[in-house]
């Protein structure tokens, strides 16, 4: 395997929030009153100088800082984990610095300097446009304020923004998720992220759910919407993701093309590639406290796995299934280490069953296999389940 060639991303989390979401089971916690900026920048440079000589020799093409609500960090810290880490890895000229937002935390100010810090992208997350919908799904802000904060954003030069929107809200109907495309596509923004809205265990939603739209209405929401994004110029290529031309999130790529990635911060994940052609994944210590007293020592790393050689397929098409266009031979065997000939089988069931199209080299779940995309990636598990599907 040639590791250098495996492109390689960095993932930073910022573990905190205005008021956690009752839907939300990222990990993310409430700010206290004094956000330990400082501190948590320095515990993300101690975290990067025990995973920098995992990627020795290579280059990133993106960095994404995640959340939590990343802008809630203050452009002179966002500036300082950019420019440490400048200073011990190389980056691509072209390389892609997205900052997550949440539009009840942002001024006109910051955009600049955020700018001036190096990020050059910009991911929104708006949810709805509509104010009532906003309030059932304890946003901070209203769709007013989102709309001002894209074009804040927009106003101060940053021309790679992402809108998140989520869809299946509380009581939403297919008009209801309609006129948020409408007015998510008005902002002109290059990228949209388009979320069923999920009942994840854990979460206040969970524990009492709200009335959501059932599946099949669920499935009617999505239709629509991607047709309403595709006559606006924005495409789909992956499950959630709707771009313009050219403007393809390079970081979520890299996941759904199994490529390699650091992570550092509070239970941030990695998925890297050693010398020896082993594939690994690494995640770091969950909790913000025990994050800021234990990066850069052993304590702050929470696990270090080897992913088992008969689970690699399977992880692999987790990812590269999600892509309208799937994914290609030669990139199924340099990111994995197999051969087309370990999985020829699984192919050739699942092309049996409708549920994947083989064009040229080219390998991507058929219409049918993007309904039931679950089954069609849960052929390629060492043991299937029992080889029924949805088809
Ligand atoms: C880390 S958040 C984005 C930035 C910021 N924290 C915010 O919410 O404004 C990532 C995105 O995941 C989506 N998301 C979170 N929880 C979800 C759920 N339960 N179901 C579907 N999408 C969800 C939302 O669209 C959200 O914007
Ligand atoms: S959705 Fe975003 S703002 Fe809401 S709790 Fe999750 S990470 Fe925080």
């Amino acid at each position: 395997m040639n590791v250098a060639a495996i492109p390689l991303a960095l993932y930073i989390h910022i573990p905190w929030c205005v008021r956690k979401c009752p839907y939300c089971d990222f990990n993310s916690h409430n700010a206290p009153d004094s956000l330990p900026q400082r501190e948590y920048i320095d515990a993300l440079i101690r975290d990067l100088d025990v995973d920098v000589p995992l990627a020795a020799g290579r280059t990133l093409q993106s960095i994404f800082f995640g959340g939590g609500t990343p802008s809630l960090f203050s452009p002179d810290n966002i500036a300082r984990i950019l420019d440490a880490t400048h200073a011990r890895m190389d980056f691509a000229n072209d390389i892609e610095i997205t900052l997550e937002t949440n539009p009840g935390t942002v001024e006109y100010g910051p955009f600049a300097d955020y700018r001036k810090a190096s990020v050059n992208r910009i991911s929104f997350g708006v949810q709805s446009f509509d104010d009532d919908a906003l309030q059932r799904i304890g946003r901070i802000h209203n769709a007013a304020e989102a709309g001002r904060a894209v074009k804040m954003a927009q106003d101060a030069g940053l021309d790679n923004i992402n809108v998140d929107l989520m869809y299946a809200l509380p009581n939403q109907t297919l008009a209801g998720a309609l006129a948020d495309i409408d007015k998510a596509v008005a902002l002109r923004t290059q990228h949209l992220s388009h979320y069923q809205l999920t009942l994840e265990p854990n979460t206040a939603f969970a524990a009492n759910p709200p009335p959501l739209p059932d599946d099949d209405s669920a499935w009617d929401m999505q239709e629509a919407c991607q047709t309403r994004l595709a006559d606006a110029g924005l495409m789909q290529y992956e499950v959630s993701a709707y771009a313009r031309d050219g403007a393809r999130c390079r970081h979520n790529l890299n996941y759904w093309n199994f490529g390699d990635y650091l992570g550092i911060g509070a239970g941030a994940h990695a998925k890297y590639t050693t010398a020896e052609g082993d594939i690994r994944r690494r995640w770091k210590v969950r909790a913000p406290r025990g994050f800021l007293e234990h990066a850069g020592t052993p304590r702050g790393v929470g696990g270090d796995d080897a992913v088992v050689s008969e689970r690699i397929a399977f992880e692999f098409m987790l990812n590269a299934l999600r892509l309208n266009e799937g994914f290609d031979a030669g990139t199924f065997a340099s990111r994995t280490g197999l051969t087309m000939a370990d999985i020829e089988q699984t192919i050739a069931t699942a092309r049996e069953r409708g549920l994947l199209d083989i064009e040229g080299d080219r390998i991507r779940a058929s219409e049918l296999g993007q309904r039931f995309l679950n089954d069609t990636i849960a052929l390629f598990l060492p043991n299937p389940p029992n080889r029924r599907s949805a088809a």
